[in-house]
């Protein structure tokens, strides 16, 4: 772990003094978003050291052309790559005719940057020495509007340090980009028209093959020491836009560049370029001013942190930690749109390309559906709902036939495109994932409009692929599954991965049960679905069948179930001892290596005792935890968190409170080394899992909501809220014991096992 570099404050994230090695990692920490757009922390002036440059708009994306060594039929045919979108922020400045360059100067002092994440506003600010005679303090505010996603907002200002400083800005907006991780260095912006006046700049593009129109635009006004507006020279060169403006001080003096900026979705299927729209966007945000679009932002946030806070006393490191989390997620996705999702580096970095995971189904649904309610955790369901063709489509190409679905890896429109064989093919758990959330999401909700409505056609589809996928096996007398990848990716192309057969046999049962209940409870829906998608009572009994017959790998001796077919063979050689320095092995280790050892790089088996925990006894938990928790490395984000929520379960309470800082500070500690590279945001989403159903215990049971929460021994007292049908929860948990409160209509829920009425404090 690189030394942590920040200062511990429970609202915001502080860098005190400059160092260039931390410019990447800070560029990823200080990341804004809106739930529309975001972007990493980049300087508005410029900056010739490593910096990683990087704006991105939610959902916009370029098919980038697979490349790969050797190709491999059913491969797809591009990586779907979140696209870097041309800068709108850059504001140049010379000082005196000297350009303002943090990485070359005489001297920085007092640099700081400060995220408020109560305001969602980051601020920046130093004074810097430029040559001799020539120093100025610079004080930046930027956020990102929560109230309208296309608007973005700086305010730049500069005090001279001595008379006679004349300052020379260049606010402007830039075509030329790309990104890191182009397969081919292809371009994947065209720029059809560009125009540049006193009312501001635009810029018209749209993304090449995937058609998506942009208008990147601002207007920048430029305000001297007196308060006076200095015009503005406008320029228009190829793909660089500018407003330009001269502002004389005297020491002591400030001048002010404020700038409003962003980008403007434009319809896909019309011809004409909207600037009339971007002008009005442009002038209500004018008008309205500087402070008053920052004070309906903070509205906003005020808001989102009313329901979704987690308050932890006596620990500043958690309670940084936590608030980080959750404003990330916030800041990723706002359930406003329902053709977007959470990509697991969000707004803050490239890695990964697409924008759905397993991540979605698997650890993100849970938040936004106590935070954000039913209706956004439905959106999250419908987006799969709406691709499912695109699944059925998926595993054609993989032969499979009677509208079986495979949901991709990796994806931004429904179509796969994800290109390690090891995991397009194999990591098929996924499929699974995609079947718990709708489980998860009626039981938390109640609602079942959904499993009519549209969740019982992907169930069908998910039940078919895995009828397909098993096979027979004579010698077994029972169904296997050969060939995947399980959740640990650090094991491929294994046999009967437990998490994967497991998951595949209770999406069999859950499709049937639910067919059945259909049938039962709404026969008309019952009908047209089996008429629909042909489903006959053949089809379903051999679910069952299947299911009933399927195969686990379990270790000779002991009631263990092993991970897959041949764990044993392996040198069972705990992480303990691994040499510190050849860790992560990600970084240090051959691949075959790292497939031949033990380690496990996320929970597997324990991933499946999480989701189904009450399958499962306390004491079976404890074995497998004891027994696999020791060989894993936790390289995946998505590893800490399960761990903690387990741990609690098992009261391991140092252990939990250990896997609850790793996830919640993996970023701000950099535990993995690779912040520069952007922010786990789908963890995030595990962190808040760790302490609402790690140390607060929240699980459904039998239709009911529980709680059986635990008190870290570092901690004076944590609370949270929960959106549950209707009411809000409120529970608290300090060395008194829990007081769970609910503001709604009255819910029936129990604590430690014992019902509690929660129309009062308890
Ligand atoms: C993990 C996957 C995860 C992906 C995106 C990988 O490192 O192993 O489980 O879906 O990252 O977060």
């Amino acid at each position: 772990m690189s030394t942590p570099y920040l200062k511990t404050d429970p609202w915001k994230i502080i860098e005190e003094g400059f160092d260039p090695n931390h410019v990447k990692s800070s560029e990823s920490i200080f990341s804004l978003g809106n739930g529309a757009m975001g972007q990493r922390a980049n300087f508005e002036e410029h900056y010739s050291g490593e910096t990683f440059q990087g704006s991105y708009i939610g959902g916009v994306y370029y098919p980038d052309k697979t490349r790969v060594g050797w190709w491999k039929n059913g491969y797809p045919e591009y990586f779907a790559k979140v696209l870097n979108a041309p800068n709108w922020i850059g504001i140049d400045v010379h000082v005196n005719g000297i350009r303002l360059d943090l990485n070359n100067c005489l001297e920085i002092q007092n640099f700081r940057r400060e995220l408020d994440m109560k305001n969602g506003v980051y601020h920046r600010s130093f004074t810097v020495q430029l040559e001799k005679n020539c120093a100025i303090e610079v004080h930046s505010t930027r956020f990102l509007s929560m109230v309208t996603g296309a608007l973005g907002v700086i305010q730049y200002s500069i005090k001279a340090l001595q008379d006679n400083t004349t300052l020379e800005f260049d606010s402007y907006i830039e075509g030329q980009i790309t990104n890191q991780d182009s397969n081919w260095n292809d371009p994947f912006w065209e720029h059809t028209n560009q125009h540049a006046s006193a009312e501001g700049l635009a810029l018209f593009s749209h993304t090449l093959k995937t058609h998506f129109k942009i208008c990147t635009y601002a207007h920048t006004e430029f305000v001297d020491a007196r308060g006076a507006i200095i015009a503005a020279e406008c320029t228009s060169e190829e793909q660089r836009l500018s407003q330009k403006a001269i502002v004389t001080l005297q020491q002591g003096e400030i001048g002010t560049a404020t700038k409003f900026g962003g980008y403007f979705r434009c319809d896909k299927s019309s011809e004409s370029t909207p600037l009339s729209e971007v002008k009005e966007l442009l002038a209500a945000a004018q008008n309205q001013g500087f402070e008053t679009v920052k004070t309906a932002h903070q509205e906003v946030w005020s808001e989102v942190w009313k329901q979704s806070d987690i308050l932890i006393e006596g620990d500043e490191k958690a309670q940084q930690a936590i608030r980080f989390n959750i404003f990330q997620l916030n800041q990723t996705y706002n359930g406003k749109d329902p053709k977007l999702n959470i990509g697991p580096k969000g707004f803050t970095g490239e890695k990964y390309g697409g924008s759905t995971y397993w991540d979605t189904e698997a650890y993100c649904l849970p938040f936004y559906m106590a935070t954000k309610g039913a209706e956004v955790a439905r959106n999250l369901l419908k987006y799969r709902y709406d691709q499912l063709y695109k699944a059925i489509e998926n595993a054609e190409r993989l032969g499979f036939s009677g509208g079986a679905a495979l949901y991709p890896m990796v994806t931004m429109n429904g179509e796969e495109c994800h290109n390690e064989w090891e995991i397009t093919f194999e990591e098929i758990h996924r499929n699974g994932a995609i079947a718990y959330a709708i489980y998860n999401y009626e039981r938390f909700t109640g609602d079942k409009t959904y499993l009519p409505e549209m969740g019982m056609e992907v169930l069908v589809g998910i039940a078919r692929f895995w009828a397909q996928r098993v096979n027979f096996s004579e010698a077994k007398g029972l169904y296997v599954i050969l060939g995947v990848t399980g959740p640990n990716e650090y094991e491929n192309n294994v046999n009967n991965n437990w998490y994967t057969n497991y998951i595949a046999q209770w999406c069999l049962l859950y499709t049937t049960e639910m067919w059945e209940r259909l049938q039962v409870e709404n026969q008309q829906v019952f009908k047209t679905l089996a008429s629909k998608l042909k489903v006959r009572k053949e089809e379903v009994q051999s679910w069952q069948s299947i299911a009933n017959q399927m195969y686990f790998p379990k270790h000779p001796e002991k009631d263990l179930f092993l991970q897959n077919d041949g764990f044993l063979d392996k040198e069972l050689q705990t992480v303990e001892q691994l040499p510190a320095a050849d860790r992560p092995i990600n970084q240090h280790w051959s691949w075959d290596r790292i497939l031949r050892s033990p380690y496990i790089k996320q929970a597997d088996v324990l991933q499946g005792f999480y989701f189904f925990q009450e399958h499962f006894t306390m004491e079976a938990l404890q074995t497998h935890f004891d027994y696999y928790e020791p060989f894993t490395v936790h390289e995946s984000s998505l590893s800490p968190c399960v761990h903690a929520i387990l741990a609690a379960r098992l009261e391991k309470m140092e252990q939990a409170y250990a896997f609850y800082l790793r996830t919640a500070r993996l970023d701000l500690d950099d535990y993995n080394k690779e912040v520069d590279e952007g922010l786990h945001i789908t963890s995030m989403a595990g962190t808040w899992m760790s302490i609402v159903e790690g140390f607060g215990g929240m699980q459904m049971k039998d239709g009911a909501l529980h709680f059986s929460p635990k008190l870290p021994q570092q901690w004076k007292a944590f609370s949270f809220k929960i959106l549950y049908r209707n009411a809000i929860i409120t529970v608290r948990v300090d060395q008194a014991g829990t007081r769970i409160h609910s503001s709604g209509a009255t819910t029936s829920i129990f604590c430690n096992g014992a019902p509690i009425t929660v129309n009062s404090d308890v």
